[in-house]
């Protein structure tokens, strides 16, 4: 159920999940994405003369209260993105929720503090899960990029009243849906960033699934090794070869094309603006390491961009934040936007750096669809269950 199904709600408190876990330097909030990306859920709800009473956690505080991640250094911001007054309680449940939303009004917007202040919310604690929802008659998850948490703000609270999907929830699970639930094919992914170790479900399930997987950044060493190519002093996970020789086989039984590298940008320091030179992959210089895929590699994966109607993205190419070795990732991501601008791909990008990839490369507005969430994303991308949309779905 999404926000269409939500009418006669004017004077109902409604609790929000939303991700305010957004970065901080220096006090003040540094990215507003995931902020804004929230902002149309609240202002709806808020419209429709709710009572918006916001569910966030900010950091991992451990079930303590810790002053630096206290959503009161949130809350200014919030307040700028939505153009609305909000108001702040000090703790998410007990008198300091219940006499805030007391004083509320039909369309205010408070914001209740960290709910990972209580170790209840990780555990999804019952008796926690039940405080929480004597604040609201109706809860709202907006915060995709938190619902591979069975919390009890992303999870528990669902079970206690009319539950429905906010307009970032319901958009995330609908690109999500053409990226890999029912996608038009072919669908080439290409997953990049420095380990193996951390991608071997995500691997293993996305050769069961996709036409071609490409496979860049550090990871691809390891592949490379696995084939018996010295990678000389490239990133590599050795003791990781035999997984990757069965994410290889697995890809061939399925019909799957696995495209690694066939030259390599290599360099004997890691430092931007490093000397470097173009190898052939099966000629890495044992003092070098790979830092970005060559050109011919480039004009290979391009071509697979070229000949897919979806795209599934996750991780860098190379070593994105240190120029020259960014040059894969931007030309990848330049192809990939302009064919999405010409109406030729679906194409769907998510996880830690990849956003940061795309915005560096300046073409992150023109995806079809980008994912402000991490860790979700990637087990989204595992073919896992996640807790926070499953009980959407099962409290129909
Ligand atoms: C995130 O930043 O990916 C989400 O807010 C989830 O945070 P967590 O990894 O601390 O649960």
């Amino acid at each position: 159920k999404t926000l269409d199904d939500l009418t006669d709600i004017a004077g109902k408190r409604v609790l929000v999940r939303v991700d305010l876990n957004v970065p901080v330097s220096d006090g003040k909030v540094s990215d507003t994405t995931r902020i804004e990306r929230v902002a149309p859920t609240i202002r709806e709800l808020s419209d429709k003369g709710a009572k918006v009473i916001l569910l966030a956690h900010f950091g991992r505080p451990k079930g303590e209260p810790v002053a630096d991640q206290s959503l009161s250094l949130i809350a200014p911001t919030v307040e700028e993105v939505l153009d609305h007054q909000v108001a702040f309680a000090s703790d998410c449940i007990g008198a300091p929720a219940t006499d805030a939303i007391a004083k509320m009004e039909n369309g205010d917007i408070l914001l209740l503090e960290n709910t990972r202040f209580h170790k209840g919310e990780e555990k999804n604690a019952p008796e926690f899960v039940a405080e929480l929802a004597k604040n609201g008659d109706i809860f709202v998850n907006d915060a995709f990029s938190t619902a591979h948490r069975a919390h009890a703000s992303t999870e528990g609270l669902a079970h206690h009243m009319p539950a429905y999907a906010g307009r970032t929830m319901q958009a995330e699970l609908e690109a999500l849906e053409k990226g890999l639930g029912k996608p038009v094919r072919p669908v080439v992914a290409i997953v990049g960033g420095a380990k193996v170790s951390t991608k071997i479900d995500l691997l293993s399930n996305l050769v069961k699934k996709v036409d071609a997987l490409v496979i860049g950044g550090g990871m691809a060493n390891t592949f490379l090794a696995a084939k018996g190519i010295n990678v000389g002093k490239s990133l590599c996970e050795h003791d990781l070869a035999e997984t990757a020789k069965q994410i290889m086989a697995t890809a061939e039984a399925s019909g799957c094309a696995i495209v690694l590298p066939v030259d390599g940008v290599v360099a004997r320091e890691f430092k931007a603006g490093a000397e470097n030179e173009t190898v052939a992959i099966d000629a890495i210089p044992a003092d070098a390491m790979v830092l970005d895929v060559g050109p011919k590699s480039i004009e290979a994966i391009n071509d697979w961009i070229s000949k897919a109607a979806t795209l599934v993205w996750n991780g860098p190419l190379g070593a994105f934040e240190i120029a020259p070795f960014d040059a894969a990732t931007v030309a990848a991501a330049k192809h990939a936007a302009a064919r999405t601008r010409e109406g030729k791909l679906v194409s769907v990008a998510g996880g830690g750096d990849t956003v940061s990839a795309l915005n560096h490369a300046g073409v992150a507005d023109d995806f079809s669809y980008v994912s402000t969430a991490g860790g979700a994303f990637l087990e989204w991308m595992e073919g896992k269950e996640l807790p926070g949309v499953a009980v959407l779905i099962a409290e129909k």
